[in-house]
Order: C-alpha cells, then structure tokens, then sequence
C-alpha cells in the first residue's frame, strides 16, 4: 500500500518525506469507467503495474474508479489516484468524494478538472487546497497553455495537458502536437516551476512517452492504451522502456 503524496523532488517546499524518494518519470494511468478497467480488470492492470513499476524503477500509478480505489491502494504498492474530488469539507454534502475520504481510502492525490470532469477555477481551488491540506497531490488537467499558466498559478503538485480532441483518439499528443507539450511546459515553469508537467492524449508507445519527457514533462497521463489492451503489462513494459 501506498499511502503518502507522489509529490515530485522539485517540490522543495513540501513537508512530506516521499517527496525525495519519490521516482520521476510518472506513468499515470487512467482506468476512466471502462469496463476493461473496473473490478477485477482493476486488479490485474493494477498488479501489472507493480510489476513493471519494480522492474524498471518507473513510478506507475493509477486512477481507478472510486469503487475500486480502496481494495487497490491497499492491494498494490504503486500510488493510487482518484479521479476527481470535490473541495468541501467531511460533513453534510451528499454525493460529494472529500479529499479526507480519499486519503483514508489510501489515495496518493487526485486529479481535477479532467476533461471528462470540467470544473470551474474556483472549484480546482478548492480543490487543490483541499487535497493539500490532506497531504496529498493535486494533478490538474487542462486543455491548453493559457489553462496550464492558470492552473499552475493555483501550485499544484502537477499540470496535465491534454488536448481534448485527441483523448481517445488512439492519436499521441506527443507526435500530432508536440507543440502544446513544449508551449505548456514553458507557461508552466514561467509561472511556478515547482509545479511539475504531464501530458496526454492518445499516449501509447514508450516512444511517446520518450518524446513527452524530452520536451520537458515529468511523465505521462493515460488511459486506452492501457486500460483496453489485451495485455496492458506489455504495453506497461513499452511505455517504460525507452526511460
Ligand atoms: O486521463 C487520460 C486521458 O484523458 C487520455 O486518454 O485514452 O487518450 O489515453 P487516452
């Protein structure tokens, strides 16, 4: 089980010990509500995880559905990550996933504002403040570089581009845009360069990974690749290997 914030070594402010121990590039993989993601499915990609995560050294972590985010996190030794999390505090709001729930169920952070889960700026706020005062690590998606400079401003523990129009398109940002990637790599850092960078979108090969980290992220965001292959430990094993 991993419990603590993944909070990057850059993140010299930070309080938390994992933070220095904590490997860089991060491959996190998205399981969404797929089918081929929930329940026992969860399990195996979970259990492929940890094995090529202590293979070859790469942090690996996964956002399961919150159903299965309990059993995982405490099945698993890789960093498990909600999905979303709403910024309000334990007590009367039905329906609502706190960051203390998430963190009591084992979560190592969460994300935000996923282009599946838009939320508006004053609730990222909320949210990331939420999440850090749990002690666990924010990774906030966004859409474009103007959205990474906003939402790095908010000092996350990690910005995520992804361009929506090629989220599960089966088509790598790394290569149809590689542009976005170094535009919001560059926005970032001008604004918090404490702030570490994923991108995704259609990331599936360890050559878009390869090409992600030499523009200057800090690992990947990603989901079909994995979560709907046949094999989704080879394709784990691939995505790590150019690192
Ligand atoms: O959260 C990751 C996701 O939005 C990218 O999805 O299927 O293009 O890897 P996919």
């Amino acid at each position: 089980m991993i419990t603590g914030p993944s909070w990057s070594s850059k993140d010299k402010n930070r309080e938390s010990p994992e933070q220095e121990t904590m490997p860089s590039p991060l491959i996190l993989v998205n399981l969404k509500t797929y089918k081929e993601g929930t329940g026992s499915r969860a399990h195996m990609i979970a259990q492929a995880a940890e094995l090529v995560s202590r293979e070859s050294g790469v942090t690996i972590g996964l956002a399961p559905t919150y159903i299965d985010l309990h059993p995982v996190a405490h099945h698993f030794a890789i960093p498990v990550y909600a999905q979303h999390v709403d910024g309000v505090e334990p007590g009367a709001h039905t329906g609502h996933i706190t960051a203390d729930a998430i963190r009591a169920a084992g979560a190592a952070g969460s994300l935000v504002n996923h282009s599946e889960r838009r939320l508006t700026l004053a609730d990222i706020d909320a949210s990331v403040r939420a999440l850090q005062a749990q002690k666990l690590a924010a990774v906030v998606c966004t859409n474009n570089e103007a959205a990474s400079a906003a939402a790095a401003a908010l000092a996350p523990e990690y910005v995520a581009i992804e361009p929506p129009e090629l989220i599960g398109s089966g088509v790598s940002v790394s290569k149809a845009n590689p542009e976005i990637i170094k535009r919001s790599v560059g926005a970032v850092r001008a604004v918090n360069p404490h702030v570490s960078v994923l991108t995704g979108a259609g990331i599936q090969s360890g050559e878009c990974v390869k090409i992600a980290v030499d523009l200057g992220t800090d690992g990947v965001l990603l989901a079909s690749g994995v979560v709907k292959a046949k094999d989704p430990g080879a394709v784990l094993r691939d995505l790590v290997s150019k690192l």
